[in-house]
């Protein structure tokens, strides 16, 4: 589709529950740039579990985010967000072959399928495959309340919501080949993609090019940062810099910090064999998890890759946020020219974009269909 060199995407905001985040992107021919990034903490308690506490605050914040970023300049008014993780559910499910209604039946199915009253949910649903005589169907539904609470606050910021999406769907649109608009080969793999935030960790499998379900659990990257602080009796600003710095080195604080990681990182290992058992019993025929795809700051604890490869005996890599930009690949783009001028940060740091990333390039993709 054509579109006017003046054309401007809409922002990716990725908002949680201790920082909010952006990406805006924009494109020369099949080239996709980044026109402005940005990060800013916000104060713990004023969105909490999702929950917009104090909207007046974060309304402020994003004000201050988007007049600040790091690199570049915010060239539009326009939102593309993501609901919390907790307050959504994604699944995919078979339902048989019928001549009959199909939306009364998938109301039946989601009140099986999701633990909230269908009246108290928005939800949308897309079929995807046939498998034998059944129907593959992805429903995805949020809270009502938290939709509202998000509509809400955009439109008291005067910003303008263009979709607010399921935080899965962003993650695969920027981690996954796949989900290229352009992407035609049949690759048929299945994948395990686990997203180790600053709150939550969140797993999603997504098999044969669609999601099939997400598990949302309390492991988080300041829970280890909390425990650092507790143990070695020092402030939390401290316990973050060890964190980063020691990773799973038994050498470094008399293995101390290595300790918590393990405590952490078995109780995450423990939920992906649960969730891989869950996997193949519930869709047998669709084969193993060919790879585990690591994102979300906690990605990057080091040794973390190596460790749930070999707890579960499957590959187990970081992903790469600008696997869809067609540039070269991540290692080779450090040298390149989009990276400059204080791109590199967002290299450097992209695992913890990847949610902006994938909000952002929404509009990139569906403006060339
Ligand atoms: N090199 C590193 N080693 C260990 N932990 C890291 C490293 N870099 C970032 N982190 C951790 O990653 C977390 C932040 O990750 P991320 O930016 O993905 O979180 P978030 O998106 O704000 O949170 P959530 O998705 O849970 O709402 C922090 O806890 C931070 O300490
Ligand atoms: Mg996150």
């Amino acid at each position: 589709m054509w579109h006017s060199k003046n054309s401007k995407f809409p922002i990716g905001l990725d908002i949680s529950d201790l920082s909010l985040k952006f990406v805006q992107l924009n494109k020369n021919g099949d080239k996709i740039n980044i026109q402005a990034f940005s990060k800013y903490n916000l104060t713990p308690g004023i969105i909490d579990n999702g929950d917009i506490k104090n909207p007046q605050e974060v309304i402020k914040a994003i004000n201050y985010l988007m007049a600040n970023p790091i690199f570049g300049k915010v060239t539009a008014k326009e939102i593309v967000a993501c609901l919390p993780n907790s307050k959504t559910y994604i699944k995919s499910i078979a339902i048989d072959k019928t001549p009959n209604d199909l939306e009364n039946i998938i109301e039946e199915e989601i009140e099986k399928h999701i633990p909230v009253s269908i009246n108290n949910i928005y939800y949308d649903w897309q079929t995807t495959n046939n498998i034998k005589n059944k129907l593959r169907v992805l429903i995805g539904a949020g809270n009502k309340n938290i939709v509202e609470q998000y509509t809400n606050l955009f439109n008291e910021a005067k910003l303008s919501l263009v979709a607010l999406e399921l935080e899965p769907v962003c993650l695969c649109r920027a981690l996954l080949r796949e989900e290229h608009y352009k992407f035609t080969d049949k690759f048929d793999k299945n994948y395990c993609l686990i997203d180790f935030g600053a709150t939550r960790t969140n797993m999603t499998v997504y098999s044969k090019n669609t999601i099939l379900f997400t598990i949302s659990m309390p492991i988080s990257g300041e829970k280890i940062t909390e425990n650092i602080a507790t143990t070695l009796k020092i402030e939390k600003k401290q316990a973050e810099k060890a964190k980063l710095i020691c990773g799973f080195d038994s050498n470094s604080a008399e293995g101390i910090i290595k300790n918590i990681l393990t405590d952490v990182v078995n109780k995450l290992i423990l939920k992906i064999h649960q969730t891989i058992a869950f996997y193949q019993a519930e869709y047998s025929d669709n084969g193993p998890i060919n790879k585990i795809i690591l994102c979300g700051g906690g990605a990057y604890i080091k040794e973390f890759d190596e460790i749930i490869a070999e707890s579960t005996s499957i590959e187990t890599v970081r992903g790469d946020s600008f696997i869809n930009f067609n540039i070269p690949s991540q290692k080779e783009s450090s040298s390149n020219k989009i990276f400059s001028n204080g791109l590199s940060k967002l290299l450097n740091e992209n695992l913890s974009y990847t949610t902006a990333i994938g909000l952002a390039l929404r509009e990139i993709f569906i403006n060339d269909i």
